[in-house]
């Protein structure tokens, strides 16, 4: 089964083709980072109006890439959600359009399903049953991983996700959007001993995260640290490394727990804070001590792609399943 895989939820535009036999085929993204920048933070109806510039040519690139015509591909995916609903429906709108007209089933994926399966695209995929923690910009949560389409939701974050907590902290260090790897950067530079900042919720059971009191605790520090109200560059450095420190330990702390509980021996990290470095470093460390294995997509299949897309619609169409004519988006949407 040959799949093409749209996403839109955000600020990138992803395009990708994948083959049930022959793997990924092709695979392009546009992002539209430098353009939000100037903004501080996604503008959403700039997003949907870039979507519609940039979708197409996507789509005539992946195909001359993946030396596929139209008909020869068995479905479209795309992502229906959760994200920005102007953003959603541009990819869903075309996908279903584009479908319709090719005549064959199309069907929409959730966004968290697709960073969830990112990894199975690598060489050495994990196996079910599998804990997966997904942590993005807009979510953070410990799954219990079964099948496709059998997620327990294990834990998750009460307030800020880890990687919108790692944006805040990079707009009150003076960096610019997108900041979380821009956060890490400036950690590796610093010292990690200097500050010692919150794990927050570890000294009491359960899997659930709170990632806000950080930000205050980064905020507090850096106002303490403030000469003429600037930060000099070994004082946002420090700052840097303890804020990623504190979140890189909380994480693997309850990704512990979870194997614990779980009994599980795979670990799955996916989502755009899944590409930091220093994460992979203290949990491969972890999981070498449970005698587990840990699983992570390639750097740009861990943040937004239409790869993970391709690739989630086309276990879900394998399994019998397809989205009616109806273009429906649902901004929020658990997993
Ligand atoms: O998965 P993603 O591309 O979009 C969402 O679905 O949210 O994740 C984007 C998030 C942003 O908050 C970004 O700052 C963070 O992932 N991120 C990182 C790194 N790369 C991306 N955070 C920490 N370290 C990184 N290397
Ligand atoms: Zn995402």
């Amino acid at each position: 089964m040959r799949v093409l895989g749209i996403e839109t939820s955000c600020d990138e535009t992803g395009v990708a083709i994948y083959d049930s036999e022959a793997g990924l085929l092709g695979d392009a993204l546009y992002s539209q980072v430098a353009m939000h920048a100037e903004y501080g933070g996604v503008v959403p109806e700039l997003a949907s109006r870039d979507h519609v510039r940039k979708l197409l040519p996507l789509v005539k690139e992946v195909l001359a890439q993946a030396d596929t015509r139209p008909e020869e591909l068995d479905a479209v995916a795309y992502t229906a959600g959760p994200g920005l609903i102007g953003a959603l429906m541009v990819g869903a709108s075309t996908g279903r359009a584009m479908a319709l007209g090719w005549g064959i089933p199309a069907i929409g994926v959730h966004h968290m399903e697709g960073h969830l399966l990112a990894p199975m695209l690598e060489p050495q995929p994990p196996a079910f049953p599998f804990v997966a923690l997904l942590v993005s910009g807009g979510h953070t949560q410990l799954v219990q991983v079964d099948a496709i389409g059998e997620y327990t939701l294990l834990g998750e974050s009460l307030d800020d996700a880890a990687g919108e907590a790692f944006d805040k902290a990079a707009k009150m260090l003076g960096l610019d959007y997108p900041g979380g790897p821009q956060v890490a950067r400036l950690a590796e530079l610093g010292d990690r001993k200097r500050f010692r900042f919150p794990r927050p919720m570890t000294d009491r059971p359960g899997l659930d995260f709170s990632f806000s009191g950080l930000k205050t605790f980064t905020l507090n520090t850096s106002n303490d640290l403030r000469v003429d109200a600037e930060l000099c560059d070994k004082d946002r450095r420090d700052i840097a490394a303890a804020f990623e420190e504190a979140v890189v330990e909380t994480l693997a702390i309850k990704c512990r727990r979870a194997l614990q509980q779980t009994g599980f021996k795979q670990l799955v990290i996916a989502g755009g804070v899944s590409a930091n470095q220093r994460l992979r470093d203290r949990l491969e460390v972890m999981v070498k001590k449970e005698r587990a294995q840990l699983f992570y997509a390639r750097p740009q299949f861990c943040t937004d792609n239409g790869a993970m897309i391709a690739y989630a619609g086309c276990q879900r169409l394998l399994a019998g399943q397809q989205s009616d004519l109806s273009i429906q988006c649902v901004p929020r949407w658990p997993l």
